[in-house]
C-alpha cells in the first residue's frame, strides 16, 4: 500500500517514534511505501510532502520533536479544504493516512473519515493525556518526568531560603501532569482545573507546611483558577494559559506574608527526548496503526487499555475530555499542608 504520514497540533516527545515504527513495520512486514505530510494538515492540504522511507527515520527513535514538522491549520475552515485533501491523497495515489494528533487533530481526522470516507487512522499524543479512551497517550510519561526532577530540585532550595515555590506545569483542561508529577515529587499543594482551588486553604496548606518545618511546594496546573473567579488576567493573556502560577504566588505572599516565588516549567516539557516508556508506547501505537491500516479499518485510532492496544472509532476517543476524577484528586489530598 501507500501510506501518507503526518503529525498535527502542538509538539510532543515520542512523535518521531511513532512515524519510525509505522514506516519500519510498512516497508519490512508489507512492503509499503510511504510519503509524510509537512506540518500536519497543512501538508495534505497545500500537497506539501516530504519522502519518508527507513533512511528517513533512521536514529530518529530517541529525538524530541517531530521530523515532519506540525502546525495548528484547521483544514475544515477551508471551504475546499477536504477537496484539496481529497485531490492531494489521489495525486500521490496514496491508499491510506495515519495522524498522529491530540484531540484537535483527531477531530479534525474524524470528521474527515466519518463524514467525508476518507481512510484515517488516528494515532493519539499529547502530553496533557486528555483523550477519552486510551489509559494513556504519547508525551505525556516525558512531561511528568521533566516536571518530577524539577520539584525535586526546588525542593532543596525552598528548603535553604524557607519559601514558597510554585511551580507551573502545563496539562491544558486537565491536571494530569501536575497531579502525577505533583505525587511523584512529593509536592505540598497540588491544583488542577477540575477541581477550583480556595487561595485561603491553600495559604492555610502552606502555613502548616512551614510549621511543620519545611517550605511548601505548591504545583499549580496552567489550566487550575480559583473558584471565586478572583483571578485577573492580564491584557492578551487570554490567549494562552500559563499566569496563573504568578498571580497564586502574588496571592499567597500577601495572604501568608511568606516569600514566594514561581517557576514556569513551560515548553521544557513538551521538548527533548522522549523517556522510556513514551519511546514504547509511540512504538507500539505505530507498529498498531499500519496493521489497522492494512487490515482496512478506517476511522479508527489506537489506543492503550492495559497493557494491550486496542482500536476504538476516532469519534469516540474525540467525544469528550479525560478528565481528573475528584477520587483520584482527593486520594493526593492526603499529602496537603
Ligand atoms: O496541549 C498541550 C499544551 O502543552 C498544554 O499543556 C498547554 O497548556 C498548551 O499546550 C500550551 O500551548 P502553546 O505551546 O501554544 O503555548
Amino acid at each position: 500500500m501507500r501510506v501518507g504520514v503526518l503529525t498535527g497540533g502542538r509538539d510532543c516527545p515520542g512523535l518521531n517514534a511513532v512515524v519510525r515504527a509505522v514506516v519500519r513495520k510498512g516497508v519490512q512486514h508489507y512492503g509499503d511505501e510511504f510519503l509524510g505530510f509537512v506540518d500536519g494538515w497543512r501538508g495534505p492540504l497545500d500537497g506539501d510532502t516530504v519522502p519518508l522511507d527507513i533512511r528517513a527515520v533512521r536514529g530518529t527513535l530517541p529525538r524530541g520533536g517531530t521530523v515532519l514538522g506540525t502546525s495548528r491549520t484547521h483544514p475544515l475552515d477551508h471551504p475546499d479544504g477536504v477537496r484539496r485533501i481529497r485531490e492531494n491523497l489521489a495525486e500521490h495515489d496514496l491508499d491510506a493516512l495515519i495522524t498522529v494528533g491530540g484531540r484537535d487533530t483527531l477531530g479534525t481526522a474524524a470528521r474527515l473519515a466519518d463524514e467525508h470516507g476518507l481512510p484515517i487512522v488516528g494515532v493519539p499524543k499529547t502530553i496533557d493525556n486528555d483523550l477519552w479512551g486510551t489509559d494513556c497517550t504519547i508525551g505525556h510519561d516525558t512531561a511528568v518526568g521533566v516536571a518530577t526532577s524539577a520539584i525535586d530540585r526546588l525542593h532543596t532550595t525552598a528548603e535553604s531560603h524557607k519559601r514558597v515555590l510554585v511551580v507551573e506545569v502545563m496539562g491544558g483542561d486537565t491536571g494530569w501532569i501536575a497531579l502525577r508529577a505533583g505525587l511523584a515529587g512529593g509536592a505540598n499543594v497540588v491544583l488542577v482545573p477540575e477541581q477550583p482551588f480556595d487561595v485561603e486553604q491553600v495559604c492555610a496548606w502552606v502555613t502548616s507546611r512551614f510549621r511543620a518545618s519545611y517550605a511548601p511546594i505548591v504545583v499549580v496546573a496552567d489550566g487550575a483558577r480559583p473558584a471565586d473567579g478572583s483571578m485577573r488576567l492580564g491584557p492578551g493573556s487570554g490567549v494562552r494559559l500559563s499566569g496563573v502560577g504568578e498571580w497564586l504566588a502574588r496571592e499567597i505572599e500577601q495572604r501568608s506574608g511568606k516569600e514566594a516565588r514561581t517557576t514556569v516549567l513551560g515548553h521544557l516539557q513538551r521538548g527533548g527526548t522522549p523517556s522510556p516508556f513514551d519511546r514504547w508506547l509511540a512504538t507500539r501505537f505505530g507498529l498498531h496503526a499500519i496493521d489497522a491500516v492494512h487490515d482496512r479499518d478506517f476511522g479508527r485510532t489506537v489506543a492503550l487499555r492495559g497493557n494491550d492496544v486496542i482500536r476504538i472509532p476516532i469519534a469516540e476517543a474525540t467525544s469528550r475530555v479525560k478528565r481528573v476524577s475528584p477520587e483520584l484528586y482527593a486520594e493526593a489530598g492526603v499529602f496537603f499542608g
